[in-house]
Formats: structure tokens, C-alpha cells, sequence
């Protein structure tokens, strides 16, 4: 098991959390947990290779979350029965996505609307599993239910391990800033660890945040696409020691490293259905979502900030499917390949991934957004990974 105090960790975040990017920031240093992708608890229940495949992970990982959606309290302990067969070490309840599609199936963060539905979700996963099961919540539904406090009080009486909130309501989306005052009251409002989420972008901001926050620890989304090195960082800091200097060589390396697991590891099956990019929730977690979800086609796009404005960056984007070829054994397969995609598919598959990190990861960098455009024009992976040898100056 983990350690919960002062613990860091790598917050769920769909279309980017994949195995081969767990690992690679497990190795920098620092990182106590990892969540996955948010996994649909129906494709789970009614075996869909694809939805099975973002179960994977590998050993280096652990200790690994895997976070599951959905409404349904029956489905729900049933998919973490299967989370729990696979090794997981923790089961995770995504109550926090404010997707309208997922929403409407009363699941994400309309279970905030909706506490009994939530307690009963999380009474029916602890009876069902002996695993953690956690909750990642929201700071609300809107300005008019600000509810964090009353909704971890809830889910805790039901059994939660932990929860963790990122201190903005749905319908701020990402706008606005993460109020860390109610990530606190949470944190007061509970005898179970609170992790607090939300805008740490630099070590010293992590630090700040464990020091003045009552929160057990943190889960970083975007700080860790700009930075993987953060929590090494902030280990650092909390030891008194200068943070670690990355140079501008082994920034690259990290790109050229993520597109090495990708290209070991295989496609997903995702990259040989092109009906997964046409989806509208494409790229977040789509290819995960029941197919009554696609029943009208104006899902808006969620907003994640400055990163994804353009809108393109997502498109293909998603972590797989799966050939299947080894359901019900658990484990990642890192080094296997795991279907025989057309080179082409699996090509851009593979690109997509890379414009996706690109967008955040060349934040901050001098010329980044050189790159990134660059990235984003690149015809295939050698063009990509030539673009990042030339940036980064890697000899
Ligand atoms: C691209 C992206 C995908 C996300 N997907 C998920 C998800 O699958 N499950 C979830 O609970 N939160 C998801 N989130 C929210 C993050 O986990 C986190 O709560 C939020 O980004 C705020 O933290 P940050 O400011 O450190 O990014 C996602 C965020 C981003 C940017």
C-alpha cells in the first residue's frame, strides 16, 4: 500500500495517463501514486477488449488506481470486482467529470447532485472489494451547490478510504482558479486523507500546498504534462535541498523515451477503429463510454485550458482498446505488441499521442511553441522524433 502523508501523485486524466506515461514519470522520482484513465464500469462488465485494455499496467507502476465512471451501484461494484481480479491497488470513483454526456447518465460529477446515488456507488464497491475504493470529487456542481465537504463526509460514512478534490465546480470546467480554502474545509470535514487538486504547476507551489493545506497529499494533472520532473522537484524542496535541474537534452529524452514504450507496447485496437476519432468526446475517454452516450452528436468539448484551445489536439487521442488476447490475466504487457495494426493507423495513433502531450509539455519551454506546431504538422513518428532531436539539441 502507499503512504498517504505528504503523498504526490499523478492525477486521472483521460487521453494522457496511459501505462507507458505513468511509468516514465514514476521513474523521475517522487511520485507515490498514479491514477489511470477514467474507465467505464459498463465496457468493463460487458468485456469490451477495448475498455479491458485501459486496465493495463506494469509492476513499475504501483502503487496503481484505477478510476472508473458510471451511475449504476450494481455496475460499478461489478467493474471493481474486475479492477480488483487485475491487481489494482486502489479502485478510484470518478465524481468530478463534467462531460454533459456523462452527466446525463448520472455519473462524473452529476453524482455530486446527487449524494445518495454516490454513497450507494460507494457502499456497494466497498462490499463488493477489499481493495481501497476512493472517490475524486469536484468542489461542486456550480456556485449554488459548493458541496465538497458534505459529499466526502457522505461517501466517507459509506466506507471511502480517501478522497480527493479539485477545487472547481463542473461548471467552471477549468476556468477560474481551484479554491484551496475548500480543499482545506474538506480535508477538516473528514477523518479519511484528503489529496488536494488543482493549478500546482511548480514545486514550490506543491510545497506550499502540503504546508499550509490539512490535505494528506496532492494529485497533479497538467503540472505533470508541463513537468514530469515536479514531484522529484518537490521532494527536494521538502528535504531542503535545491530542486533538481532538468537540462534542455534530458527534456527531449523524455519525449523520444514516451514514444519508445508506445511503439514497444503496440497499438490499442482504438488506432485501427476510426470510428473512435469521429466520436465528439473523442480523446477523453470516449472510446470508454457506453454507446448510449453517443446518442446525439452536440457534445461540446470540455475545455482544458489554454493547452486544448485549438480543439485538434484531442482528435485520435485515447488510450486503447485491446486485441484481448490476454483478458482476465491482469497485468500490463509492457514490451508485447498487442495486435497487428496497419502501420499507418498505428503511426498516427501514435502521433496524436505526441501533439497531445506536446500541448502541454512545451509550455514553458523557450520556443516551445515552435515545436508544438511543428509536432502537430508532423507527417509520422520519424518526423516527430526527429523534430524533438533537433529541438532539444540531443547529439
Ligand atoms: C486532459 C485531461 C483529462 C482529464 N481526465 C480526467 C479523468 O479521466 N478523470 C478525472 O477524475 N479527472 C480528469 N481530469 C481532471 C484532472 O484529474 C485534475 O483534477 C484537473 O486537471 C485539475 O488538476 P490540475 O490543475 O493539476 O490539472 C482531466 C484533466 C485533463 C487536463
Amino acid at each position: 500500500m502507499f503512504t498517504i502523508k505528504s503523498l504526490m501523485g499523478v492525477a486521472p486524466m483521460a487521453g494522457m495517463t496511459d501505462s507507458a506515461l505513468r511509468r516514465l514519470v514514476k521513474r523521475q522520482g517522487g511520485c507515490g501514486l498514479v491514477v489511470s484513465e477514467m474507465v467505464s464500469s459498463e465496457g468493463l462488465v460487458r468485456g469490451i477488449d477495448r475498455t479491458l485494455e485501459y486496465l493495463d499496467y506494469t509492476e513499475e507502476e504501483r502503487p496503481v488506481a484505477i478510476q472508473l465512471f458510471g451511475g449504476d451501484p450494481q455496475a460499478m461494484a461489478a467493474a471493481a470486482v474486475i479492477v480488483e481480479s487485475r491487481g489494482a491497488d486502489v479502485v478510484d470513483i470518478n465524481m468530478g467529470c463534467p462531460v454533459p454526456k456523462i452527466a446525463k447518465h448520472h455519473a462524473g460529477c452529476s453524482l455530486m447532485r446527487e449524494p445518495e446515488q454516490a454513497a450507494a456507488i460507494v457502499a456497494a464497491m466497498v462490499q463488493a472489494v477489499k481493495i481501497p475504493v476512493t472517490v475524486k470529487m469536484r468542489a461542486g456542481w456550480n456556485d449554488h451547490l459548493v458541496n465538497a465537504p458534505e459529499l466526502a463526509r457522505a461517501v466517507e460514512a459509506a466506507g471511502a478510504s480517501a478522497v480527493a478534490v479539485h477545487g472547481r465546480t463542473a461548471e467552471q470546467a477549468y476556468h477560474g482558479q481551484a479554491d484551496w480554502e475548500l480543499i482545506g474545509r474538506v480535508a477538516r470535514a473528514v477523518s479519511i486523507p484528503v489529496l488536494g487538486c488543482g493549478d500546482l504547476l511548480e514545486p514550490e507551489q506543491i510545497v506550499e500546498r502540503l504546508r499550509t493545506t490539512p490535505v494528506a497529499g496532492v494529485l497533479v494533472g497538467r503540472g505533470i504534462l508541463r513537468n514530469p520532473w515536479l514531484f522529484a522537484q518537490a521532494t527536494d524542496l521538502l528535504a531542503g535541498r535545491a530542486p533538481l535541474v532538468v537540462s534542455r537534452e534530458d527534456r527531449g529524452r523524455f519525449l523520444l523515451d514516451y514514444i519508445d514504450l508506445l511503439e514497444a507496447e503496440g497499438p490499442p485496437v482504438v488506432a485501427l477503429d476510426d470510428r473512435a476519432e469521429n466520436t465528439p468526446l473523442s480523446g477523453f475517454g470516449a472510446e470508454n463510454l457506453p454507446r448510449s452516450c453517443f446518442d446525439d452528436n452536440n457534445q461540446s468539448r470540455i475545455d482544458f485550458g489554454d493547452e486544448n484551445k485549438s480543439g485538434s489536439y484531442f482528435a485520435g487521442v485515447g488510450a486503447g482498446a485491446g486485441a484481448g488476447d490476454d483478458a482476465g490475466s491482469g497485468r500490463a504487457r509492457a514490451g508485447r505488441r498487442r495486435s497487428a495494426a496497419p502501420r499507418a493507423s498505428y503511426e498516427r495513433w501514435i502521433v496524436n499521442k505526441l501533439r497531445a502531450l506536446c500541448a502541454y509539455y512545451t509550455k514553458g519551454i523557450e520556443g516551445g511553441g515552435t515545436l508544438r506546431v511543428a509536432v502537430n504538422q508532423a507527417p509520422n513518428v520519424a518526423a516527430v522524433r526527429s523534430l524533438i532531436t533537433k529541438f532539444f539539441g540531443i547529439g
